[in-house]
C-alpha cells in the first residue's frame, strides 16, 4: 500500500513517540571510572546519589554490590526491584569503620568480635541480632542482620563520604551468576540503576563467607572468600549449615533464605559430575552426544571428547573461584544447552566453588 507523504510524516512521528515513551521508562545509568582512591570526583558523585536516595553498584574485593542507604527502605525497595529478588532474601549491610557496627548491631558476641578483627576489611560477613536502626525491608523480616566490612579503598570511601552504611546485595539480576566485573553489572542492570563505579575486576571471584552469631555454636551458611579452616582456628565447634552442599527440603526453614533460592544458574541446564579425572574422562567419552560442553580442570582437557571451558588446576581453588562467574556467564554467550561440569574437592575456597556450581546445576548431580 503507497502512503501520501502527510500520512507517511504521521506515521513516523507517532512511532518516535512511541520509541520516546519506552526510553523514559528506562532510567540512564551514569559510568563512573573509578581505578585508584585519585578519583574524588567520581566518589564524590557516587556518595551524593546514594545520600539522595539513589542506586549504586561498587565494586567489592568478592564481587560488585547493588548499594543503597541501609538506613532507607525505600532505597531498599529499588534494590529488590532492580534485581527481580525475591524480599524476603535479606541484604548484606556493608561499613567502613567498626565503630559503625553500634548503629547497626544491637549486641555483638566476643566470638563474633574476634572474628571481625581478624577478618576485616575483607570477605567475611557476620550475622548479628539487628538494631532497630535498619528497616526490616533490610532483613527480609528477620530480627538478625548480615554485616560485612569489603576489603575495596573506592568504596570505603564512598560508605565514609555519603555517611551511610550500604545494603548490597551482588549487582547481578536475580537467579543469574554474580558479576566479577563492571562489565557483568552493565548487562544485568544497564537502564535500572542510577550508576555504577567502573573499576577493576573482582579479585576473589566469588561472594563473602557469610557466619551467624544468632546461633550457639555459630554456623556457617554460605561458605566463600574466607575458608571453613580459616573460621575453626578461631571458632573450634564452628557447624556447616546442610543447605551448603545439600538442597535444602521443599518447604524447610533453611538458616540463610539466600539458600532455598536456584543460583549462579546459566540459560542451560547444567549437570554436575563427581569422580576422579579418570572417571569424569571416561564418562564424557560415553556421554559425548548428550553433552555440548564440559565445564573442568586443566588435567582433564587432554583428549576430552567434549569441547572444553576450564577452571584452570583442579588443586588451584583460588584460580576457579575468580574465573567461576565469568564461566558460567560464558556458557550463556555460546548458546549451549547441556553443560557437564566436574565438581571440585571441598577443601579450602574449593567449598564456596562447589556450593556455587551445585547451584548452578540445581543440585543435578552424578556420583561417577
Ligand atoms: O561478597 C558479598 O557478600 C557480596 C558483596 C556485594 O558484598 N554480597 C552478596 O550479597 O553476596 P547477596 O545479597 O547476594 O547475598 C547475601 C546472602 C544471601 O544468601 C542472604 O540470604 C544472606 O546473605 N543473608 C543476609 N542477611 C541474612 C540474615 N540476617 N540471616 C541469614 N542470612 C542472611
Ligand atoms: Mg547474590
Amino acid at each position: 500500500m503507497l502512503l501520501s507523504p502527510i500520512t507517511e510524516r504521521r506515521c513516523l512521528n507517532q512511532a518516535i513517540i512511541k520509541i520516546s515513551r519506552v526510553k523514559a521508562d528506562i532510567m540512564k545509568t551514569v559510568l563512573l571510572h573509578a581505578n585508584d582512591c585519585n578519583c574524588k570526583n567520581e566518589i564524590a558523585k557516587a556518595a551524593e546519589i546514594l545520600k539522595n536516595g539513589g542506586l549504586v553498584a561498587v565494586p567489592t574485593e568478592t564481587v560488585y554490590g547493588l548499594a543503597g542507604s541501609a538506613f532507607s527502605s525505600e532505597a531498599v525497595k529499588k534494590i529488590y526491584e532492580a534485581k527481580g529478588r525475591p524480599s524476603d532474601n535479606p541484604l548484606i549491610v556493608h561499613i567502613a569503620d567498626i565503630h559503625e557496627l553500634d548503629i547497626i548491631a544491637s549486641e555483638i558476641s566476643p566470638i563474633a568480635k574476634k572474628c571481625m578483627e581478624e577478618f576485616w576489611p575483607g570477605p567475611f560477613t557476620a550475622v548479628v541480632p539487628k538494631s532497630d536502626n535498619i528497616p526490616s525491608a533490610v532483613s527480609g523480616g528477620l530480627d538478625t542482620v548480615a554485616v560485612r566490612m569489603p576489603d575495596n579503598d573506592v568504596t570505603r570511601q564512598i560508605i565514609r563520604l555519603s555517611g551511610l552504611p550500604l545494603a548490597a546485595p551482588s549487582a547481578n539480576r536475580s537467579g543469574s551468576p554474580s558479576p566479577s566485573t563492571a562489565a557483568h553489572v552493565i548487562d544485568d542492570l544497564s537502564g535500572r540503576i542510577d550508576a555504577v563505579v567502573v573499576s577493576g575486576d573482582c579479585a576473589v571471584g566469588v561472594e563473602s563467607t557469610v557466619v551467624s552469631f544468632a546461633v550457639t555454636p555459630p554456623r556457617l551458611l554460605r561458605p566463600g572468600g574466607i575458608t571453613a579452616e580459616q573460621l575453626k582456628k578461631i571458632i573450634p565447634d564452628l557447624v556447616i549449615d546442610s543447605a551448603v552442599i545439600s538442597e535444602p527440603e521443599k518447604g524447610a526453614k533453611v538458616a540463610s533464605p539466600g539458600m532455598k533460592y536456584k543460583h549462579y544458574s546459566p540459560e542451560a541446564d547444567v549437570v554436575m559430575a563427581v569422580g576422579s579425572k579418570a572417571d569424569f574422562i571416561s564418562f564424557c567419552k560415553k556421554n559425548s552426544n548428550n553433552y555440548e560442553l564440559a565445564l573442568c580442570f586443566d588435567e582433564d582437557l587432554d583428549g576430552l571428547a567434549v569441547p572444553a571451558l576450564s577452571l584452570g588446576a583442579s588443586y588451584d581453588h583460588e584460580r576457579q573461584a575468580e574465573l567461576l562467574f565469568s564461566h558460567l556467564r560464558e556458557i550463556d554467550k555460546r548458546g549451549v544447552k547441556k553443560v557437564i561440569v566436574h565438581a571440585p574437592d571441598k577443601d579450602g575456597m574449593g567449598l564456596a566453588v562447589y556450593n556455587r556450581l551445585i547451584r548452578a546445576a540445581g543440585f543435578k548431580v552424578i556420583e561417577l
